[in-house]
C-alpha cells in the first residue's frame, strides 16, 4: 500500500465556518500563500456558490497559488458545480469537490430523497464535475452514520462516474477510531474500482476524537487527510493539521507514512491564522500553544538539562518555535525586523516594514525589552488597522461611576469625536464608538491577556461581538489594556461594516 499521505487543508472553507472566523479575500489570499509555503497538497479555498465575495475569494486564491492544488466545494447540484468550476478554472491544479449526504437520517429529514435518487444524483453530479475539470473529489456527507452497504454502493457510483478522490466524512464527530478504521477497510474492500482512487478522511472534533479518528482512518486505507490549521472549524472544529502531521512524524513506528508538510512552517501558519481570524490559540494547545514545550516542574527542568529527550518527544524548532525568544533592540534595523517578521509567518512588503519599523522604534523607547511576541502584536495592530473603515485616533477616559470616554475616530479624511458615559472605561468607549458609527453591538466575549512578560507587557484583547444576529471576532493589541480592548471592539465593528458594504455591492441587502 502506498505510504504517501496527502494533506488537504480546509482552513479557508470548513475552518472559516467557525463562528466569527470569516475571512475576507485579502485574508484568504495571505493564508493561502502561507499554506502553499507550508507544503499542503490541496487548499480548499471556499464554497463559490455561497456568495459573490466567496466566489471572488476562490478566484483570487486559485490565481495566486503556485504549488498546491486548489479545491472549491459544491453541493451535488448543477448550479453549484458550474459555479465552482468557473471559479477554479483559474487554478493551475484545480479540484472540484462535490458532496451529498448518504445517512438515512439526512436522506429522510434534510434531502427528502430515496436511496435510488441519491445514487442517481451522485452519478450525474460527478459526471458533470468531471466534464468541467480534470480532478474531482466526491464526499459522502455523514458517511460514518450511513449504512455500510449503501455507502459502498454510492462510492462505487462516484468512482464509475469519474471521481478521483472519495471522502468519507465524520460530519458530526460521532465515530470512534476502531469504527472508522473498519469503515474504510469495508468500503475499500466492497466498492469496485476502489484501488484506482484515493480515499480521504474528514473528521469533526465534537467528541475530541478528530485526530485519533484521522490516524485510524489512515490505518484503514485512507491516504488523504482533511484538516485545518489550529483545528478550527464548524462547532468543535476539525482535525488539527499540526497534530495529525506531528503524530505521524513523531510516531513513525506506528504511522510509517510520509507527507509533504514543511513542519517548521507550522507555528508561523498558526500565528498568521490567529491574527487573521482573531481566534486565539489556547496556551496549552498541542504543538502550537505557547506552553506546548514549557517545562514547569523542577524535576522536568532537571531532566531537560541533562538530556532534552527525557521530557521532549519532538523539538520546538522542528515545528517552527524559536527556542530563544529573541529580544530585539533599537539597533536591529529594518532588515532584521523584516527577517524576524517572516520567521513569525508575516511576509511584509517594503512599505509595511517601514510602517512597522516606526512603531517598533516607538515601542523600544517605551519598553526595555522587545520580544518576538511584542513584534507579533505590533503586526496584529498594524494589520487590523490597514483594513479598518474606522480607525482609532485618540482615546481618553476619566472618572468612575460613571466613566466618561472621549473617542476620536478617523473615517477616510474625516475625524469624528464623541463622548459618552458608561459603566467603566471599556463600556463608555464602546458607547462613544457606537454613537459615531451608528451601529450597536452586543459584547458576548471579552478576553484579555498579556502577550509578553513584564509590567510593561503588551495587552492582547479578543472580543466576540454580535451585530444584528451575526457574530464577529475582533482583536487588538496595545501596551494600554483599555486601548487594546477598544481596538478589538472597533475591529469587530469594522468587519460588520465591511460585511454590510459587500452585501450592498452584491445587491443582496
Ligand atoms: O463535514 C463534512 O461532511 C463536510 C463535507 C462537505 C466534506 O465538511
Ligand atoms: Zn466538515
Amino acid at each position: 500500500m502506498k505510504n504517501r499521505i496527502y494533506i488537504f487543508d480546509t482552513t479557508l472553507r470548513d475552518g472559516e465556518q467557525s463562528p466569527g472566523a470569516s475571512m475576507d479575500e485579502n485574508a484568504k489570499v495571505q493564508m493561502a500563500l502561507q499554506l502553499d509555503r507550508m507544503g499542503v497538497d490541496i487548499i480548499e479555498a471556499g464554497f463559490p456558490i455561497a456568495s459573490q465575495q466567496e466566489f471572488e475569494g476562490v478566484i483570487r486564491v486559485a490565481k495566486i497559488v503556485q504549488n498546491s492544488h486548489v479545491a472549491g466545494l459544491a453541493r451535488a447540484l448543477n448550479k453549484d458545480i458550474e459555479r465552482a468550476a468557473a471559479a477554479l478554472q483559474h487554478a493551475k491544479k484545480p479540484v472540484l469537490h462535490t458532496f451529498l449526504a448518504t445517512s438515512d437520517i439526512h436522506l429522510e429529514y434534510k434531502l427528502k430523497m430515496s436511496r435510488d435518487q441519491v445514487i442517481d444524483t451522485v452519478g450525474k453530479a460527478v459526471s458533470l464535475a468531471k466534464s468541467l475539470l480534470p480532478r474531482v473529489e466526491f464526499s459522502a456527507e455523514d458517511a460514518t452514520r450511513s449504512d455500510r452497504d449503501f455507502l459502498a454502493q454510492v462510492v462505487e457510483t462516484a468512482i464509475g462516474a469519474g471521481a478521483d478522490v472519495i471522502n468519507l466524512p465524520d460530519t458530526v464527530g460521532y465515530t470512534t477510531p476502531d469504527e472508522i478504521r473498519e469503515m474504510f477497510r469495508y468500503v475499500i474492500a466492497q466498492a469496485k474500482g476502489a484501488e484506482d482512487v484515493i480515499f480521504s478522511t474528514h473528521n469533526h472534533n465534537d467528541l475530541g476524537l478528530a485526530v485519533a479518528n484521522a490516524l485510524a482512518a489512515i490505518q484503514g486505507g485512507a491516504r488523504q487527510v482533511e484538516c485545518t490549521v489550529n483545528g478550527i472549524g464548524e462547532r468543535a472544529g476539525n482535525t488539527s493539521l499540526e497534530e495529525v502531521v506531528m503524530a505521524m512524524n513523531t510516531r513513525q513506528d506506528q504511522f510509517p507514512y510520509e507527507c509533504g508538510i514543511v513542519t517548521t512552517e507550522i507555528v508561523p501558519s498558526s500565528n498568521l491564522l490567529s491574527m487573521i481570524t482573531g481566534l486565539i490559540v489556547p496556551f496549552n494547545k498541542p504543538i502550537v500553544g505557547r506552553n506546548a514545550f514549557a517545562h514547569e516542574s523542577g524535576i522536568h527542568q532537571h531532566g531537560m538539562l541533562a538530556n532534552a529527550k527525557t521530557y521532549e518527544i519532538m523539538t520546538p524548532a522542528s515545528v517552527g518555535h524559536k527556542r530563544t525568544d529573541l529580544v530585539l533592540g533599537k539597533h536591529s534595523g529594518r532588515a532584521g525586523l523584516a527577517k524576524r517578521s517572516s520567521e513569525l509567518g508575516f511576509e511584509l512588503n517594503e512599505e509595511e516594514v517601514g510602517r512597522l519599523y516606526e512603531r517598533f522604534i516607538e515601542l523600544a523607547d517605551k519598553k526595555k525589552e522587545v520580544y518576538s511576541d511584542d513584534l507579533r502584536m505590533l503586526i496584529v495592530a498594524m494589520y487590523s488597522k490597514a483594513f479598518e473603515v474606522y480607525q482609532l485616533e485618540k482615546l481618553r477616559t476619566f472618572g468612575e461611576d460613571p466613566t466618561v470616554a472621549m473617542v476620536k475616530l478617523k473615517h477616510g479624511d474625516e475625524v469624528i469625536t464623541e463622548t459618552a458615559l458608561g459603566d467603566g472605561p471599556v463600556d463608555a468607549a464602546c458607547v462613544a464608538i457606537e454613537k459615531i458609527v451608528g451601529h450597536t453591538g452586543k459584547l458576548e466575549q471579552f478576553n484579555l491577556r498579556a502577550a509578553t512578560p513584564g509590567k510593561d507587557a503588551f495587552g492582547e484583547a479578543h472580543v466576540t461581538v454580535r451585530f444584528e444576529n451575526k457574530v464577529y471576532r475582533g482583536n487588538g493589541a496595545s501596551t494600554d489594556i483599555v486601548e487594546a480592548a477598544i481596538h478589538a471592539y472597533l475591529n469587530a465593528m469594522n468587519k460588520h461594516i465591511a460585511f454590510l458594504q459587500s452585501q450592498e455591492i452584491n445587491g443582496d441587502s
